[in-house]
This record gives structure tokens, sequence and C-alpha cells, in this order.
């Protein structure tokens, strides 16, 4: 097939020199087997919009492109004629964003925690048809991989999964899978090595918003690129999604908007997507470049596509083919997702809840629909999943106590639900932003309005009221306020502590610290608290705790991420018991900053035209980092508590074949050997039993190394999980489907996935530090 593309484009584009031509440019044709046509369910959709594109004229065909503003984030033109609707964009990737009578979801790196597949589908099918119930054709989520999770100090991590790339791309694919099986269009975003955001070294504006940024360069190799930041993305192409969304930053000195190479090249060719790339909010920066470059649409508004794409196509420095190209990849997913068929209505207006607003003109009325359903049922349940018990004295599960103390601005309601603005923005002195309730989700695209926050001082009073036990509470952070919170302290015979690390697109981190002093606080109420104190973090990446994590009286430490609008209910249920912690930390906390490659993220804007950052760690992120360098973390990859305890025993790995069923979009990618890289090659099998005193579920974890000639290799990678849940005593046996491209290297010479022959070493336990069993498997096949 390969020979038929590069033979394709000759012969289509002759005018042209080759090193121009992308590949996109192929104009679909008779003859061209591609990844769709062997049965894939879009191959209709893709035979449909091919017919339909034929009938539009230029102009039509533009107006697909081009999105603007309107009652959505973005609104692209429609072809009324053909039936072909404008379609709605919108964020984001915790629930609708900009409108009401929706559910505010635990973010994905909070969901990350629970390391539970079927929860983590669920969860995305029911925010998938949160939007549809909105009508909104695009959503502007998951991000998948883009940031990753590079750096610590990255402010959008809690947008996405986890840095680790195989738990990163197995949630991806069943993040779309869910999503889309409602008949809405995801759009896995940012594509691609967007990790971290733009230097800025301008003066605040009045608003308190960022000047004289600029986009960095993300400087990597191909081994690093096609092993560590492409798997997630390429699982959301076979999971079927129907847009990507290409990033600010460049790749290599080129805007990821126009880089031919990752789009047309690596996506489109290689990954084999057949949807559409859509530009972020202001990452155009040219016409031709970006066309020929790749991208599809731009969002929002008409600046570089619009009028001026016209203008080029018909002087003919974009070819047509290349327009129709982009019509057909837009309307191939909404074909195939049936919103040509059933779909509702656009029935809301973003930024403002009122009933009508007047855009560009128009009207629009906000129906306030509500599409919540129960979903604040499995909200909660979510939450309460991906709640990471860090220690525990046995303070937790809460008995036989009648006072406890409540401290800290994080567990009181937010003062207003919308007053820090749309974007939950809260300005609080001249350069840092916080939150000033309770901390639930992050700001910037990836919140979602929340239309109620179950603060944890509500679920607690209500709970402890149940139980006969009185709740005194200082909802302070200050200083100022020690005093009445060592008073308090001393008097409540359980001190559950609250603090936050509001983390907000747009501003990378400074440290690795809690806000708003929260250290204080903890040590305060510590040397107060008459019994045992609990700490409860609420943030969206790694926090260093080493200042009071070993003081005699912090008894337990729950990592509660950013929960969501169930906050406080979910948090009950694991502080009393009636949900037993499985969570897992899908990142590393380590001891101290320089426990990270320094110089993580660029600062400054360095001699040339734009800030460069070196991915010089290579395949060493996160806990990869920690076991290469031989760094013990505080929290390592993986870990968690539970009420109960697991032994694990009787672990194998056999050889067994089985075909690769789940693909909706096959990919190109180029292997050795004859079975799919997607198809299953060893079934690894171990059983779990709870040894404890209460049931709960653990999570199992299967972490594989490379034979000892791959020499590039970190030492170890997860490789498989499984959550089983247990009653007392019970043992289960849970197993790990081992794919060929799990077992795969990227050959940067041959440019092809291979199996590397020699000893593989495989372990299970649970966490990526404690791994009791061991098997050694040889592997001299291809297969
Ligand atoms: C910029 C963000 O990077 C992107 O994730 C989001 O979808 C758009 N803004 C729209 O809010």
């Amino acid at each position: 097939m390969w020979s038929i593309i590069q033979n394709s484009f000759l012969l289509l584009s002759p005018f042209l020199p080759t090193s121009l031509i992308p590949s996109s440019q192929i104009t679909p044709h008779e003859d061209y087997h591609g990844p769709l046509t062997d049965g894939g369910v879009w191959y209709e959709a893709y035979e449909r919009a091919r017919g339909v594109v034929k009938e539009m004229t230029m102009e039509e065909k533009v107006n697909l492109t081009t999105a603007i503003t309107g009652p959505c984030q973005a609104n692209s033109g429609g072809v009324p004629r053909l039936g072909i609707p404008g379609l709605c964009f919108n964020d984001g990737p915790s629930g609708p964003r900009y409108t009401d009578f929706v559910t505010q979801w635990p973010s994905a790196f909070t969901a990350a925690a629970s390391f539970d597949r079927d929860l983590i589908e669920e969860r995305a099918r029911r925010i998938g048809y949160e939007f549809r119930g909105k009508g909104i054709n695009v959503e502007l989520g998951p991000v998948t991989g883009g940031p990753l999770g590079r750096s610590p100090y990255a402010g959008r991590n809690w947008e996405a999964f986890t840095p680790d790339p195989y738990l990163s791309s197995t949630l991806s694919f069943l993040t779309v899978r869910g999503m889309q099986s409602s008949g809405l269009i995801t759009c896995a975003k940012h594509y691609i090595l967007y990790e971290q955001d733009p230097v800025c070294d301008g003066p605040l504006d009045d608003e308190g918003g960022r000047t004289g940024c600029r986009d960095v360069s993300s400087e990597v190799d191909d081994k690093t690129m096609k092993e560590l930041y492409l798997p997630s993305f390429a699982e959301t192409v076979r999971a079927g999604t129907g847009a990507v969304m290409c990033s600010y930053n460049k790749i290599n000195g080129t805007a990821a908007c126009e880089n031919d190479d990752a789009l047309n090249r690596i996506l489109k060719d290689e990954l084999g997507f057949k949807g559409f790339v859509l530009s972020d909010f202001g990452a155009t920066h040219s016409t031709v470049g970006s066309a020929l470059g790749g991208m599809d649409m731009e969002l929002p508004g008409e600046y570089y596509y619009g009028q001026r794409l016209l203008k080029a196509v018909k002087k003919g420095t974009i070819p047509e083919s290349r327009l129709d190209d982009m019509v057909h990849r837009i309307l191939t997913p909404w074909y195939a997702s049936k919103q040509d068929s059933d779909y509702p209505k656009v029935n809301y207006q973003k930024y403002d809840l009122s009933d009508s607003k007047e855009v560009n003109g128009h009207v629009f009325k906000n129906e306030h629909v509500d599409v919540r359903g129960d979903n604040a049922m499995y909200a909660r349940k979510v939450a309460a999943e991906s709640t990471v018990l860090l220690k525990n004295s046995g303070v937790l599960p809460i008995k036989g106590v009648r006072r406890i103390g409540v401290f800290g601005t994080d567990a009181d309601y937010p003062s207003t639900l919308s007053g820090c603005g749309p974007d939950l923005f809260c300005l609080v002195g001249s350069r840092r932003r916080y939150w000033n309730g309770t901390v639930t989700i992050g700001g910037g695209s990836g919140a979602a309005y929340a239309d109620y926050i179950a603060a944890p001082i509500e679920a607690i009073s209500l709970k402890a009221r149940q139980q006969g036990i009185r709740v005194d509470h200082v909802l302070q952070d200050d200083p100022a306020h020690f005093g009445s919170i060592g008073w308090v302290a001393y008097q409540s015979e359980i001190c559950l502590v609250f603090v936050s690390l509001f983390l907000v697109e747009g501003w990378d981190r400074e440290h690795l610290r809690l806000d708003k002093r929260g250290e204080e606080l903890i040590k305060h109420v510590e040397k107060n608290c008459a019994g045992e104190v609990v700490v409860v973090l609420h943030a969206g990446g790694q926090i260093i705790v080493e200042d009071w994590i070993d003081l005699p009286k912090i008894g337990a430490v729950l990592f509660a991420g950013y929960p969501g609008q169930e906050t406080g209910n979910a948090l009950v249920d694991i502080l009393w018991g009636d949900v037993n912690p499985s969570a897992k930390l899908p990142f590393t906390m380590g001891k101290s900053p320089k426990d990270w490659p320094r110089d993580n993220l660029v600062r400054e804007m360095g001699k040339g035209s734009y800030p460069i950052a070196e991915f010089s760690e290579g395949l060493a992120i996160d806990y990869k980092w920690f076991d290469k360098h031989d760094i013990t973390p505080r929290y390592e990859f993986g870990y968690g508590l539970s009420y109960t305890n697991f032994e694990f025993s009787g672990f194998e790995v056999e050889e067994r074949y089985e075909k690769d069923r789940d693909t909706v979009q096959k990919t190109n990618e180029r292997y050795e050997g004859q079975r799919g890289l997607y198809d299953t090659l060893y079934v690894a099998k171990v059983n779990i039993t709870n040894t404890g005193k209460v049931p709960g579920a653990e999570v199992a974890q299967l972490y594989m190394t490379f034979p000892k000639s791959e020499v590039e290799q970190p030492p170890k990678h997860l490789r498989g999980y499984a959550k089983e849940y247990l009653e007392v005593g019970q043992m289960g046996t849970v197993e790990f489907p081992i794919r060929k491209k799990d077992i795969s290297v990227w050959d940067v010479k041959k440019q092809l996935w291979k199996v590397p022959h020699g000893n593989f070493i495989f372990r299970v336990g649970n966490s990526s530090r404690e791994l009791p069993l061991k098997m050694t498997v040889e592997i001299g096949s291809s297969f």
C-alpha cells in the first residue's frame, strides 16, 4: 500500500515538486485500499462523504472548513442546500463547558487514578451524552497525551490522564470509544508534544493576563516521539476519533498546525487517520502552509481560512484536491456518527446563562436543557474510586470518635459559583490565580461549570450528624486565623485539613508546593490537634510533602485530585469506609524538585526567535526517570493503600494469539512479522487474594523489562493493569493481554516496529516498586 500512496502522489500533483506535496493531498480513488476498506464502520461514511463533496461549489467547501464564534465556542459553516448544517464545537474534557444543567466530572488526571477501564469508559459515555443533549457536534476533548506529563511543572497535566504512555493510551482509547458511543464526535488534543504553555516575558495586562508570549518548540527524537508521545494519539485513531486538534507549540521549529511531518506523514499516513485536524484557538499561522501542512479546519474565526483559503484555491496555490480532502475528512466522521440523521440541535449559548443572546446578528435561545440524568451518582462513584490513600496509621476509616475538626478554605463552598468568570479564573494578588473555595477542577478550557458543589464541609457535617459526631470548623488558611484553628484542633479527636493547588491554563507552575501556604496550615493543625490529622489534597499535579508527611500526628493523607462537583460526598464515602480506597497514583511524587530533570520546562526566550525545549530525557519521564537514576520517590507511580490487604500468587505468562477486534480506524504503522501490531500475542495471569478484614478492590499491575540489547529503554514499563473487587478471603484471577506493540520498539533505522529478540522480564504487583512476582520469557520470533 505504501507504494500505491507514493505513486498516486506523483500522478495527482505533477505541478508541485515532490518534496512539497503533502500526502494528505491524495484524492481517495477507486483503487485506493486505505485502512477503512476492509469493513471498518467508517467505510460507508467515507464513501458517502466522497459523493457529497463532488456536489459542492468551492465556496461551500470553504464554508465547511472555517468555524467562527457563534452560540457554541466555534460554529462551522454548513451547506443547507445539501442538508449539511454547520457544526457546533465546544470544550471540554470534564464536561460541557460554558453551559448549565450539566455535570462537572472528576478531571481526567483524577479519574486515571482509578485504574479502572470500565469506570473510565462509562464516565466517557455519560459525558458524551451530556454533550449530545446540548446539541454539541464536536467535543473539544478529550486530552489524550498532549500534554502527556513530561514535567510536573506543566499547568495543564490535570486535563490529561497520566505521564505513562501505556495507561494514557488505554484510557484514551476507552474515552474516545465511550464518548463517541453517544453519537458525539471527539477531538483528541493537543497534537502533539504540547508539554508546556508559551513562555511570556511581558508585563501583565489590566486583567492580569500574560503578554509578550512565544510558543515553545518541542525538540524530540524519532524514537521518543514514536514510543512515548505518539501512542495515546494512535489509540484515539484506532478508537475512531473523528477529529484531532493541532496544538500551540512548534515541533522541531515548525508550528504544529502547519507541520507536514506531524500531520500528514505521521498522523494521516502512518496512523491512517481519516477524520479532520482542527486548529487550537489562535494556533493557525498561515493559509497555504496550514492547508498543505495538513490542517483541515480553522477555529475560531476567519483569519487564515475562509476568504483567504478560497483565494488560494482559486489561484491554484492550494490544489482543489486538497480542499476536497479537507471537506471529505470533515464529513466522514459526521456521517459515521450518524449526526446527519439523528442528532439534537444546539439548544444553549455559551458564556452567559441568560435565556437569549445576540451573536453575529442572530438571537440564540438558551433552553437550559438538563442533560444530567443520574450522572451525579456516577460522578460521585468515579471521584471515590479515584481517591488515593497515601498514608494511613489506622485513623481511617473513621470510627469511634465524637469530635471532628475541619480546617482550610478548601473544605468550604466556593463563595460564588461563577463569580470568578466563565473560566473559573480567580485572580488573587498580582501574579497568582487561586480558587476561592474547595478546588474541584482546574481553570481554563479543561473546566466545566458546576450547578452545585457538594462541598466537603456540607457532606462531612451531614454524615457526622447522622452518627452523633460533633463537627467544629475554621474554614480559613490565613495565619491571622491560626489562633482559632489551634483552639479547635486542640479539642478535636480527628483534625481534617484541606489544602489545594489550583492550576489554570496558561500558567505553568513555578514550584511543586501547595497554594496559600497550605504546608503551614497542615503543620499548625498537626501541632495543635488533640488526636490525629487527616490531610486531604485537592491538587492537579505532584506536590512535595516532605515538610509535614512524617510529623507524628499526621495519621492519614488522601490525594483526591480534582474530583468535580460531587467532591464532598465522594470523600465521605472514603473517610467512613463506605468505599474502600483502591486508587493508585498515576504519576510519581518525588521528595524534592531535584528528583526530576533540571530545567524541565523552558522559562527563557532563548537566543533564537523562539524558546526551545529539548526533550533530552528521551523515554525516561516520570517513574522511568526515577527508576533509571535510582531515585527513591516519596510515593511511586501505581502506589495507593487500601483498608484491606492483598496477596499475589500463581503468576504466569503464556503465548496466546488473539486477533485485534477493537480497531475502528486501522493504522498504517509499519512493523516486522506477520501478526498485526494490535493483536494479542501473550497473556499474563495472576491470582489476587483479599487477606484483610474488609472487602475491597486491588489493582494488579504488570511491568515489563526489554531484553538487555535495548540499551535506550528505561528499566521498566507498565504493560497491563486490572482491577478486581474481592470479598474477605476471596481469590480472583486477572488476565493481562499483551499485544505485539506492547513488546515492540521503534527501529529508527528501518522505520518500523519490531519485537526485539531476547529475554523479557515481566513483574507483577500493586505498584511500580512493589512487584513480588517475576517471570522471564525468551522471545525469539518476530511473530
Ligand atoms: C485553548 C485550549 O488549548 C484548547 O484546549 C481549547 O479547546 C480552546 N482553547 C477553546 O477553549
